[in-house]
Formats: structure tokens, sequence, C-alpha cells
């Protein structure tokens, strides 16, 4: 019997995963340690039908993808008003982890950079909320994105907080200009942790689907965020969530997007469609060589470029 959906990703996955290119994230040394030809990639539907080819069941952490979830999050718990004090909205321009502040306001440029990813962590839960609230709010969240209760990896966690030098002098650096209010050691804790729970492409592209569909997981039927939040993660992660490769990406591919140096990429396309992909080498930018050029095919094949 022919099954469209499901021959087309397995066809993807032979075109894709040729194995050339690029290498793996090794400022976190766990992340040296995975299997670099492993390749996976999902596509979730808008009533929540979810297909896969490849190494569908690999778990690989979330990394840098947390960041629109927890911005999202921030923004519900927040406000929209609130958050845009503390963290601004403009393509930085410059790699995920340089120290991109606005001159005059002192606000990282955006949430999907390291230092504002760090900011936006601190944002998450009600007004007060300690530590360990805050990480319960996440793990919450990220959950109720994914359908299912996503669980950290610790090693990869431990093995980060070793090397997180360049992250802890950023949230210093924000805790210094007022811009958070809390111990700079517990927020890189809970961004390092935040990005370290496990995740499959199936997950990222129900989590994507979410955010595509208005806030509403379509598998769990669960309105995890407001629509008015969702527009606000998608414009952002247009703009600058596959950082100083977001031009590129935006006219080549034309997705709302997010990378990961796990070898991760989501992309949500509003009203249309979730995917997710995995393959762990990456590129200058820090994202999955294998990955772009999937969703450059996805991109072409499907005719899902926005414009
Ligand atoms: O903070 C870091 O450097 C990592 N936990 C996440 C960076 C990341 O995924 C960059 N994206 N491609």
């Amino acid at each position: 019997m022919k099954t469209p959906v499901p021959d087309y990703l397995q066809e993807i996955r032979d075109l894709c995963s040729t194995g050339a290119g690029g290498h793996l994230a090794d400022y976190i040394p766990e992340l040296a340690a995975v299997d670099p030809d492993r390749f996976a990639v999902s596509a979730c539907t808008m009533d929540g039908v979810v297909y896969t080819a490849g190494d569908a069941d690999a778990e690989f952490t979330i990394q840098s993808m947390s960041k629109p979830f927890a911005y999202a999050l921030a923004l519900r718990d927040r406000g929209i008003e609130a958050v845009l004090e503390k963290v601004a909205v403009e393509p930085s321009g410059d790699a995920f982890n340089q120290i991109s502040l606005e001159r005059t306001s002192g606000r990282p440029r955006n949430p999907m950079i390291n230092i504002g990813a760090i900011t936006t962590h601190t944002l998450v839960g009600p007004v007060g909320a300690d530590e360990d609230e805050r990480d319960e709010a996440l793990a919450a969240g990220l959950s109720a994105f994914a359908g299912r209760r996503l669980e950290v990896d610790a090693a990869v966690m431990t093995s980060e907080l070793r090397t997180a030098f360049r992250n802890r002098a950023m949230a210093n650096l924000v805790r210094a200009g007022g811009i958070i209010d809390d111990d700079p050691d517990a927020a890189v804790r809970g961004y390092t942790r935040q990005c370290a729970y496990r995740v499959t492409v199936r997950d990222l592209a129900v989590m994507a689907v979410t955010l595509a569909n208005g806030g509403v997981n379509p598998v769990t039927h669960e309105r995890v965020i407001s629509a008015p939040v969702a527009r606000q993660v998608l414009a952002v992660m247009t703009t600058c969530g596959m950082y100083d490769a977001a031009g590129d990406w935006m006219s080549t591919v034309g997705i709302p997007a997010k990378s990961g140096v796990s070898g991760g990429i989501f992309g949500a396309l509003p009203g249309q469609v979730g995917l997710g992909v995995f393959s762990p080498r990456l590129d200058e930018h820090g994202h999955s060589v294998e990955g772009v050029r999937t969703f450059e095919r996805l991109s072409r094949d499907l005719e899902l470029h926005l414009m």
C-alpha cells in the first residue's frame, strides 16, 4: 500500500542524511559524545497527526530550542509589556553567545540569543517564584507543549554547568545592569537545566504545531498559551530564531524556526504544520547541517515558504 507522507519523509531522510559537512558541538563535553550519524525528521499536522522517519525515538537535549517556549511562558506569566521592558525583539546579527545588549536600555537584544534567554528564564512563573517553583513552571510548561512529561538529562546539564563561563559572565552583566533581579548563579543553573530537557523529533513537531496552532496543542487539545502570545513568539522566531543566519534562513526556507546545538531544528508554519529535524553535526552558526538541508528541501517540495 502506498503511504504518501511516510514514504515522502523516508525519501527526505535518504536524500538529506548524507553525513557530509559539519562537526559536533564540543563546548559542552557531553554533546561531543553523541553518535554523529543519527538523523530523524517529523511533521505534525494541524489536526494532531504525527509522521516520522529515521531515528524517531532518539532523544537529544532541547538546548536553544527551549528558548521560544520559555519566552512563551514568560509572556504568559508576566504579560507582553513587562517582558518587553526586560528583553527587546531586534535581531542582533551576532552569534548566539555574544554579548548583545541595547546601548541605551541595557536590554538584551532578543530572547533567542543566550543573554536574552537567560534573562527570559528569570521571568517564567509568578512574580517572586523561587528557583524550584520556576523550574517546575518550566517543566510543566514545556511538557504541556510536548503533550507528555519531559525529563532533564542530568549528565548534559552537569557537563554544561561545568563549562558555562560565558553564560555566567552574561548573567552577571544583566544583574549588574539591573535587568534581572535574581541571583545570577541561580539564573544560569535554571537556564542550563531548561536547555537539558530531553526531546525527540516527534516532541519538536508537536511543540511546534502548538505554536502554529495559536497556542492549542492539537494532540492533547490543551490551550498552553494565548493566541497573542503565540503570535509574538512566532514573530520573534522569524526575525531572530536562526541568529546571524536568520536572513539567509528566511529567504531560502521561509519558515519561523529555532535551532539548538544538540542538532535539532524545529519549524512552525502558522496555520499549517509543525516540523522537527535532528542530526548532530553543526555548521558555523550552530545549526544542524543536515537539518538545514532538510528544511530547504521540505520548504521547496511542499511550498512551505511563507512568501
Ligand atoms: O547556552 C548554551 O550555550 C546552550 N545551552 C544552548 C546554545 C544553543 O543551543 C545554540 N543554538 N544553536
